[in-house]
């Protein structure tokens, strides 16, 4: 909140208690809207039921409150009992000052940490492409705690263990033709497929499959160093992959960092009676009739441990090891079944939880093509990547010299990759999403193009204007345009809050869209490096910060923008 805010907010309460004696908290928000002043407040229209008053009359005390704080031009009752504010331009253009502290990350709080579990592919396969998924909203929610002084813990918690090892062993004894350290990680897909194929001819193989993973549980040396290989070819793979995203971890624990930390649990919850036997040896546990949730197994009847298994022991040991306030897994929603139960399972052990959330996400699809071919045959993220750059590529060929650039294939990569991603965080990650190539790519829409052209067409103004790094300075009065982008300037800081508040990233992206507009309009309709010195001034620091923003915030969302372009 800005001062100007609070003070309007003080001379408002002051007023109300003043005239209908009884204290409320009244909050002036800025608004964008043609006509509705730059600060406004809706507090009458609730107020006057609880003082049975007019609406308007409510807002006339406000509004007469209001009138005489200084840098306040006129406030005015609209509607049913709106009362909207407009301030001097002086103190508007003063208050970008302030809007220029959030581009740096913010002093560090003393809150516990925040620890985000994401991207967690499984091992033995590819990063298929709705693996990007929870990788970049993860990451991106993460790098808005970040810079908004949280500390945070990120995790890869890779499904490095599991029924599939012994089934991908089985099929690597059976058909493999060189040594394990040889294979690249398509050829241990094939392995995979394979062993699925062939399964449903010979159903004994899955037995072998999971009789298999036991010896690898068990401690089997040859299998262990069979796994190990298997863990260290995908993720070698997936680093280039994470680089090309700007994703990175704290730390890469995955499920087999858990295998010697399930066994207390296993007591503990059969002690405190939660764990319960049930059918062929199985442990479980029943959730309360209301709560409508089949029960979860928690360890098979062969004693193997399972996917809740190592779940129940990883969330021990984040609380352990950090003290965290929050755990955030960005899962699937197909998980979110799954999730209610782990969640489930936690409190009836009546461990200090800190709060837990799935933070899901819809599905994914594409608008020309299958995401998946058969089964096991998914879409790879890096063929997505490589396909999105080569259209990216063709996009600049076209354009020819409407694009200036010294490094085509650098701006084609981020122009390519930063599609899809913006394509992701453009959306509410809670709905289903579908991606089409075009708008993803289009120069003119809400993309991932038209925001790095936006932040090139300012690096440029500044550029021409010979203005590297330009004061912000004030001007008694501004054109529409202008005051429309000072007003979005000046709600970064708040964008920031809310996207972090409900971990939904897409609030910044459409934030971002809104100030490529307003830029792009205002630069079409004032004249910046030919203005009066006055105005040349503010407006080439307005330029500047704008440009701040948009590259600040892009980098949130893990993306990048290019100087020219
Ligand atoms: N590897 C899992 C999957 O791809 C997701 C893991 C999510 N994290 C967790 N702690 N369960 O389905």
């Amino acid at each position: 909140m800005f001062d100007l805010q609070k003070k309007l907010s003080g001379s408002a309460e002051a007023a109300i208690a003043k005239k209908f004696g009884i204290s409320t908290t009244i909050h002036f928000g800025f608004s964008l809207e043609e006509g509705r002043g730059d600060l406004t407040t809706s507090a009458a229209l609730s107020l006057a039921k609880q003082v049975k008053q007019p609406p308007q009359d409510v807002a006339k005390v406000i509004a007469d409150a209001v009138q005489s704080v200084e840098g306040v031009e006129e406030a005015s009752i609209a509607g049913p009992g709106f009362v909207n504010v407009m301030l001097a331009s002086a103190s508007l253009s003063e208050a970008l000052q302030i809007a220029e502290s959030f581009c740096v990350p913010a002093t560090k709080r003393k809150d516990p940490p925040v620890i985000l579990d994401y991207s967690h592919p499984n091992i033995a396969k590819p990063l298929g492409v709705h693996h990007v998924l929870s990788t970049i909203l993860g990451q991106s929610i993460n790098n808005i705690y970040k810079h908004l002084g949280y500390s945070t813990v990120s995790i890869n918690h890779i499904g490095d263990w599991g029924t599939q090892f012994g089934k991908l062993a089985v099929a690597f004894d059976r058909w493999g033709t060189k040594p394990i350290e040889k294979y690249s990680l398509d050829e241990l897909l094939t392995l995979y497929v394979r062993f699925h194929d062939e399964a449903e001819k010979d159903a004994s193989l899955e037995d072998e499959g999971r009789k298999s993973f036991q010896q690898l549980e068990k401690g089997d040396k040859k299998l262990r160093k069979f796994w190990s290989e298997v863990v260290r070819i995908t993720m070698q793979s997936m680093d280039g992959l994470y680089a090309r995203l700007h994703v990175s971890f704290d730390y890469t624990q995955g499920e087999s960092f858990y295998e010697d930390k399930m066994a207390p649990i296993i007591e503990e919850g059969k002690r405190k009676g939660v764990f319960k036997e049930g059918k062929e040896g199985a442990l479980i546990v029943e959730f309360p009739e209301e709560t409508k949730m089949p029960p979860a197994i928690v360890l098979k009847g062969d004693g193997s441990t399972i996917y809740m298994t190592r779940d129940l022991a990883t969330a021990r040991y984040r609380i352990d090891t950090w003290h965290p306030g929050a755990i955030l897994y960005v899962v699937d929603v197909a998980q979110q079944m799954y999730f209610k139960q782990l969640f489930g399972i936690l409190a009836q052990l009546k461990w200090d939880l800190p709060v837990l959330e799935h933070t899901l996400y819809g599905r994914m699809s594409f608008s020309d093509r299958k995401m998946s071919t058969r089964k096991g045959n998914i879409l790879k993220l890096d063929e997505v990547l490589d396909e999105a750059v080569s259209r990216a590529e063709s996009l600049i060929q076209e354009r020819g010299d409407k694009i200036q650039t010294d490094d085509p294939k650098g701006l084609a990569e981020m122009m390519g990759v930063g599609a899809l991603v913006y394509g992701i965080l453009s959306q509410n990650r809670k709905m289903d999403m579908v991606f089409d190539w075009k708008k993803m790519l289009s120069f003119e829409g809400n993309s991932a193009p038209y925001l790095q052209y936006t932040h090139a067409r300012a690096q440029s103004v500044l550029r021409k204007g010979e203005a590297k790094d330009p004061k912000l300075t004030t001007v008694t009065s501004l054109s529409t345009a202008e005051r429309r982008l000072t007003k979005l300037l000046l709600l970064f800081g708040q964008t920031l809050e809310e996207a972090r508040k409900d971990h939904l990233p897409h609030k910044l992206t459409n934030y971002l869209y809104e100030v490529c507009q307003a830029f792009n309009t205002f630069y079409n309709s004032d004249e910046i490096l030919t203005a009066p010195t006055k105005s040349r001034a503010f407006r080439l620091g307005m330029t500047s910060l704008t440009a701040r923003i948009l590259k600040t915030g892009a980098e949130i969302l893990t993306l990048r923008v290019p100087d020219r372009m």
